[in-house]
């Protein structure tokens, strides 16, 4: 199984018209604010006084193991997963209620009861450490065997209050920085190689970008974050993109909404959990790998930061393969498709931005100053967000506010929040289903930063070792930036078909 594609066919049929319209003519901070006092994630929800109305949570977990099985096949194969949640907005009036998610009934021990949380406000409050807690909760109630990564709990999946969080944290966001200086030069080369292996098949009609792309981000992944290179290994050359694709999606099948070939997919993939076995040779062959290849990094996460060679590999390889090649595999795809489906002539407009920053070569300065390439990579990211569930398990009781409404939630309760509806919050982004290139350059531009949360946290926040954001949030967004510089310095124009390249406009001289 393709997972790449699984996953963005899923992501990429997601359109959702929202009802509820903001008429409201006053500024986005203000049209926020003015439903309570201060900005939502900016600080302690929990501390927030307002005049809302209490609401009771609405919504209900209906009859025990019937009402779970019912949400799960809604969920999965009747209504997908965005009309799920948009159809219980409308039934509850409230972009928060109690609903269950898969996985459920009949094989997987799990409580798939959740409060989902639809607007930007209510979401925020899981970005709150001190009200939400982390662990374990990745992929929600049910987290897949820890077989899957050498028998230990990985950093993605270990709460704040947990010492070794912020040990590997910290290792990963010092890993990152460390390789800053070989990000350009390593991501221009292995462009050049990917974009060297297409262009001689268009000779003979649309050439996929899948498989390039994929060994693309696997190889560039590899190096930066683990100091690696596959091309001192012949087999993970060729085969270490596809061990990583059969690595995740043995772990995740049952957690990936996959809306076809029903309802032969809800009996085969979303009810059980495939064992580690499938895929242990793949993994020990990607162990082996960073082990031989990566010997500085590993060393450096045994001196500096007092982990033991195994934790800092597994680690390693979670972040490299799960992390990083599992979401630019995910979303680069989007990104294409963004190009793809633009009627608005922004090739042109990318084009011209990146040549007059950067004709004399790619820098980090030179990027930055790209405002509409960096938007366009936000606005891909608001509407495509390639982690579209979140999850975060009450600490304590708390007061959780909606833009309209404050619900008490009990510690324990598990709140749900399914980004690609909360970033078509209408009272945050006007015209929220639309694709707005520039939606986020100049000031008012600046300002959305701050409600753009694809990395588990605001565009403008910092991952630090007290909160759960993505370590790797800026880098991702400029490695965005840097592909697109790259493609619009190298060519005019792209023709996109899908996942193929059916033309390409060679750079006139
Ligand atoms: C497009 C690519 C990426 C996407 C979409 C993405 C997204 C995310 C998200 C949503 C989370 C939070 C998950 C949660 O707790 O609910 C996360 C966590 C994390 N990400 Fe990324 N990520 C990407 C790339 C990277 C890269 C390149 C790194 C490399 C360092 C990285 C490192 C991490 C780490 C270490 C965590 C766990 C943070 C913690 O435990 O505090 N990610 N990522």
């Amino acid at each position: 199984m393709d997972l790449t594609h699984t996953l963005s066919t899923s992501l990429r049929s997601i359109k959702l018209p929202i009802s509820l319209k903001s008429s409201s003519k006053m500024s986005i901070k203000h049209r926020i604010y003015s439903y309570s006092s201060p900005p939502p994630v900016k600080t302690s929800t929990a501390s927030q006084s307002t005049s809302l109305p209490v609401r009771t949570i609405p919504g209900s977990y209906g009859l025990p193991l019937l009402g779970p099985l019912a949400d799960r096949l809604d969920y999965a194969w009747f209504q997908g997963s965005e009309t799920f949640f948009k159809k219980r907005i409308e039934k509850h009036q409230s972009t928060v209620f109690r609903t269950n998610v898969p996985p459920s009934f009949p094989f997987f021990v799990v409580n798939p009861n959740v409060i989902a949380v639809l607007d930007c406000k209510s979401f925020a409050h899981m970005f709150d450490m001190e009200i939400v807690e982390k662990r374990n909760i990745l992929v929600g109630d049910w987290m897949p065997s820890t077989k899957f990564t050498g028998d230990r709990r990985v950093c993605a999946y270990l709460d704040t209050s947990e010492p070794q969080h912020e040990q590997i944290k910290e290792f990963a966001m010092d890993t990152l920085k460390r390789s800053s200086t070989v990000w350009i030069p390593t991501l221009t080369t292995l462009l050049d190689t990917m974009w060297d292996t297409i262009e001689p098949q268009l000779s003979s009609g649309p050439a996929s970008y899948i498989i390039p792309i994929q060994k693309f981000i696997f190889s560039f992944s590899s190096l930066c974050i683990a100091g690696a290179d596959p091309a001192n290994s012949p087999d993970i050359a060729e085969n270490g993109y596809i061990r990583m694709d059969r690595w995740l999606a043995v772990q995740l099948l049952p957690s990936i909404p996959i809306n076809a070939f029903q309802p032969l997919t809800e009996i085969l993939l979303h009810s059980f959990a495939y064992p580690y076995v499938l895929v242990s040779g793949d993994y020990n062959k990607l162990y082996e790998f960073i082990e031989n290849e990566g010997k500085e990094v590993v060393s450096r996460g045994q001196t500096e930061f007092n982990l033991s060679k195994e934790d800092t590999i597994h680690n390693l390889l979670f972040i490299l393969g799960f992390n990083a090649f599992g979401g630019f595999s995910i979303f680069f795809l989007s990104l294409l498709a963004s190009l793809e489906s633009d009627k608005t002539g922004i090739q042109e407009k990318l084009r011209k931005e990146v040549r007059e920053k950067a004709d004399s070569g790619l820098s980090f300065k030179s990027v930055q100053e790209m405002d509409l390439v960096k938007s366009f990579v936000y606005e891909t990211l608001r509407l495509n967000p390639p982690v579209p569930l979140q999850y975060g398990r009450a600490r304590k009781d708390f007061d959780l506010s909606s833009h309209d409404s404050v619900f008490k939630v009990r510690k324990g309760e598990l709140l749900c929040g399914f980004q690609a509806l909360v970033m078509k919050d209408p009272k945050v982004f006007d015209d929220p289903e639309t694709f707005v290139a520039d939606r986020f350059t100049g000031d008012k531009g600046k300002e959305l930063l701050d409600y753009l949360y694809w990395s588990n946290g605001p565009q403008s926040g910092v991952p630090s070792v007290s909160n759960k954001q993505c370590a790797g949030k800026d880098f991702v967004t400029l490695t965005a930036s840097l592909f697109l510089a790259h493609l619009f310095l190298r060519y005019d124009s792209v023709t996109i078909t899908g996942t193929s390249f059916s033309a390409v406009e060679k750079r006139k001289p």
